[in-house]
């Protein structure tokens, strides 16, 4: 019978060690955390912006928090993948997010989307450093593909916001 049958039922066989998919999903968690920061204030910004541009804005925000919600689900299913637990309270979000909130009141809309391509482009900072480490360091080519991914939508997420600042 092949040795690696009696593997405990949290830990992955997959070739990468369980310290190292330990890191990875911790690291992962933080990504987390700052998505659904970020996708709480992009929210708050569809409901609160003000002005001529009200529409247009409401509804492109309407589309980058459904993208965020999308991206939140798939960064929490891979933690899952790599046999650890998924942030799942605000409580843990909020410890762990680099993002600031905004109160909902009035804002300028100029300033709340340069707010907004601010936060996505610290993330793509933060995912550039992960690919590397997850890659090189922790030997998971998965999680470095799969954040490949993310930064990309990123990038475009935050080539639109900026795109939308007269
Ligand atoms: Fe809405």
């Amino acid at each position: 019978m092949a040795k690696n049958v009696a593997v405990k039922p949290d830990a992955l066989n997959t070739g990468i060690s369980q310290a190292n998919t330990k890191k990875v999903a911790s690291e992962l968690n933080k990504i987390l955390s700052d998505e659904f920061v970020l996708y709480v204030k992009t929210l708050n910004f569809h409901w609160n912006i003000e002005g001529r541009d009200f529409h247009a804005l409401h509804l492109f925000l309407d589309e980058q928090y459904n993208q965020l919600q999308t991206i939140i689900d798939s960064v929490a299913e891979r933690v899952r993948k790599l046999g650890h637990f998924a942030h799942g309270s605000m409580k843990e979000f909020l410890a762990e997010s680099t993002i600031k909130e905004q109160p909902g009141d009035k804002m300028v809309s100029e300033k709340m989307l340069a707010s907004l391509a601010d936060d996505h482009e610290g993330l793509i900072r933060e995912m550039r450093k992960m690919i590397d480490d997850f890659d090189e360091k922790y030997k998971d080519a998965g999680s470095a593909d799969f954040i490949t991914g993310i930064m990309k939508e990123h990038e475009k997420m935050a080539w639109m916001l900026r795109s939308s600042i007269r």
